[in-house]
């Protein structure tokens, strides 16, 4: 899948040694999928366990392995590969990295392509060590991620699980998604959106009736989930404010669970008090069980039905109103609007009566669009009377367009 961040960046990618060097030719195949350039870097070492042609295959680019040989398959001439390499690159990837090639790092070694690269690089340079047993954690191990770390070497840690050789402990490579999670939240820090605060809500709340049963709707989550990761891209600090279950939380996001609606109101209104943008994609519930029974209700032996008395839940959006009166914060609040009839009218009503700078209206009567699905067709609503359909896209493009305007919105200030 296209990822806008990595459209046409440059990652130079290097993999040393290790069992875990195959878990690379995917991040490679996964990174060129999503846009990216990727320029392998292979280690002697690497190649004992997986052959060039495989990244090759993946990439569709040269791979580098020789600081001496020429390229045969069209890559840079040799003696400059290490310079244009490193130099042109918005990134360099060491992963797997193994303990040896660490303390070459650590130690400024330029014994190999690898090494060189590092040393000429003049982009961010990120880890992601893979060993066994106690190599992790070995002191020496530790004292050379320190010394790189202290020199701005980004570190990714590795996980705690079953090695190949059967021990358990400290020093899997993560999986694909959370490698390529690290890269985004790294390459996103000089978006547009670097150093704003921005809080996210998701999901549809859900109301207790009793101990087993409450009230929901049909919202996955899946557009406040991916407003979450596109912040992240734009370089914000996102606070997501979730009542979905399930989704994977993009990394770098701060998660912050709810279920019912006073919940949600409860973190929203702590959570902007300092926040650049507010942006309501959760599906709150307005009415929730008058009581809450303490224990599960019974059915009884005559056949009687169930009468459930519904009060209302706050408007949190009109509680953030309120607040924004008061304080001026959050900045700039963006709603949604889940209509299945009068779409702009009862859109355009509801940016008023709730103080508004955006609107995204969504009709959720159409089956490629609103909940559930991966797509959406919107038509983003402000103030002055202007509106922006937007054609049908999927929800990552969305939350990039309605990003762009909160970026535009906030300005210089
Ligand atoms: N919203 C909110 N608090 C509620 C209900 C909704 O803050 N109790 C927010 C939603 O997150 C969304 C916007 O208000 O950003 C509009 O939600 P929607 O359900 O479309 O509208 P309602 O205000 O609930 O109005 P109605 O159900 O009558 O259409």
């Amino acid at each position: 899948m296209p990822i806008t961040l990595l459209e046409n960046k440059r990652i130079v990618l290097a993999v040393t040694g290790s069992i875990a060097s195959y878990k690379a030719v995917d991040l490679a195949s996964k990174l060129t999928q999503a846009g990216a350039k990727i320029d392998v870097i292979m280690t002697d070492a690497a190649r004992e366990f997986v052959t060039p042609l495989t990244f090759q295959s993946v990439t569709g680019r040269p791979v580098y392995t020789d600081l001496w040989q020429a390229d045969s398959s069209g890559g840079l001439p040799t003696h400059i590969a290490h310079v244009g390499l490193g130099e042109g690159a918005d990134l360099l990837v060491i992963a797997p990295a193994t303990a040896q090639t660490i303390a070459k790092l650590a130690g400024g070694f330029a014994d190999n392509l690898l090494t060189v690269t590092a040393l000429a690089a003049r982009c961010p340079v990120v880890i992601a060590p893979a060993m066994d047993g106690g190599m992790y954690t070995h002191p020496a191990t530790q004292a050379n991620l320190k010394t790189l770390q202290e020199r701005g070497v980004i570190l990714i840690e590795p996980e705690e699980g079953r090695f190949a050789s059967g021990l358990v402990g400290k020093g899997r490579l993560p999986e694909t998604a959370a490698l390529i999670g690290h890269i985004r939240s790294i390459l996103g820090r000089t978006g547009a959106l670097a150093g704003r605060k921005v809080v996210i809500t998701a999901g549809g709340t859900s109301e207790a009736i009793d101990p087993v049963r409450y009230i929901t709707n049909r919202s996955s989550g899946k557009q406040g989930y991916a407003l979450a990761q596109a912040a992240v891209d734009a370089g914000a600090d996102v606070t997501l404010i979730s009542a979905a279950k399930g989704l994977p939380t993009p990394f770098g996001a701060h998660l912050i669970l709810v279920e019912s609606a006073a919940d949600m109101l409860k973190a929203v209104l702590e959570y902007s008090q300092n926040a650049d943008a507010l942006i309501m994609a959760a599906a709150v519930a307005d009415f929730r069980p008058e009581t809450i029974a303490s224990q599960k209700i019974k059915k009884s032996d005559d056949g009687a039905g169930l009468t459930l008395t519904l009060g209302r839940t706050a408007d949190i959006l009109m509680e953030v109103k309120a607040q924004r009166q008061q304080i001026g914060f959050p900045r700039i609040c963006v709603g949604f609007a889940a209509e299945s009839e009068n779409l702009l009218t009862n859109a355009r009503s509801k940016l008023e009566r709730k103080g508004l700078d955006l609107l995204v209206a969504n009709d959720i009567s159409a089956s490629d669009a609103g909940f559930a699905v991966d797509t959406n067709r919107v038509t983003i609503l402000e103030p002055d009377g202007g509106q922006q359909a937007l054609p049908l896209a999927s929800k990552s493009q969305i939350s990039e367009a309605i990003l762009a305007r909160v970026s535009d919105l906030l300005g210089d200030a």
